[in-house]
């Protein structure tokens, strides 16, 4: 059975006496299908009887004034439902007061150089509310293993960064992204595309397929062919289209790369990222 609990007194007398690796999901809620995989990976990684938790915290540290902090969707019944669907144990949805009691913690995480990069430029402040939260949340729950979307790519390779680099302890596992039929990653923002921009939408997950197709002909290639499908894409305002290391430092010449492409669409900002193995650049 599910238990939804609020506050770290009751979150501790549930995970009192329980045997086992603790899982984590980090969630802000609004939970689709995306979320419900992270759980069942979740779920994978601990077996059956371990203690399995969602999070469900809209963490407003990482938004920034003006962003959408107000209209985010809060849907705890719905999430409920999925969670007890998935299997999870226990429910954590706290207050704001609760996670940060006093208001603003004085003493935050620094994301380092990653955070000011990608989705970093545009939000400079986001990267250090979101890893300030999942450590807290770390520092709450004491999970064994956090399972993260790599639809939000910047931030699951910030937090194995913070994991490493601070010693948690902590196992972070990546789960791969949850996509409609037709290529559009599943996202909670999704909701706020009408018809028309959620066509336009698509040339993201066209433009990261294009790129992927092109991968054996090099950094390069990968990028014209990811540039071509975006330039010029109705309704489509591209913010970044980068390739980089697994881990976001510098593409190497060939091997595992990322591509990453931000946008925004019909007034929604939209992210989405691909993994693709890149073959030497052909001489043209
Ligand atoms: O990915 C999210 O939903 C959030 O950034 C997270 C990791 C739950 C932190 O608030």
């Amino acid at each position: 059975m599910t238990r939804l609990v609020g506050s770290r007194a009751e979150l501790h007398e549930a995970l009192a006496g329980r045997t086992g690796r603790v899982a984590l999901v980090p969630t802000m809620g609004a939970l689709h299908e995306g979320h419900a995989a992270l759980v069942a990976r979740a779920r994978r990684e601990v077996g059956d009887d371990a203690p399995l938790v969602v999070s469900v915290f809209v963490n407003p540290l990482q938004f920034a004034p003006g962003e959408d902090l107000d209209r985010y969707p809060r849907t705890l019944d719905a999430d409920l439902e999925v969670c007890a669907a998935g299997g999870v144990d226990l429910v954590l949805a706290p207050s704001v007061d609760e996670v940060y009691p006093g208001g603003p913690p004085e003493v935050t995480v620094h994301p380092g150089p990653l955070g000011a990069r990608l989705e970093g430029a545009s939000r400079p402040t986001h990267f250090t509310g979101v890893l300030t939260v999942v450590a807290k949340l770390f520092g709450l729950v004491r999970p064994d293993v956090a399972v993260f979307g790599e639809k939000d790519y910047q931030q699951l390779a910030l937090v194995r960064r913070m994991a490493e680099d601070l010693c948690l302890g902590v196992d972070v596992v990546g789960a791969t992204t949850v996509r409609e039929a037709d290529g559009l990653a599943l996202s909670s923002r999704n909701r706020f595309l009408d018809a028309e921009a959620r066509a336009h939408a698509l040339a993201l997950s066209r433009a990261l397929a294009a790129g992927r197709d092109a991968a054996p002909r090099g950094a390069a290639a990968v990028l014209a062919a990811a540039r071509a499908e975006l330039d010029g894409a109705a309704g489509v305002d591209l913010d970044y289209l980068e390739l980089g290391a697994p881990d976001l430092g510098p593409a190497p010449a060939a091997g595992p790369a990322r591509l990453l492409v931000a946008a925004r669409v019909g007034g929604v900002r939209l992210i989405d990222n691909t993994g693709l193995e890149l073959g030497p650049d052909l001489p043209s």
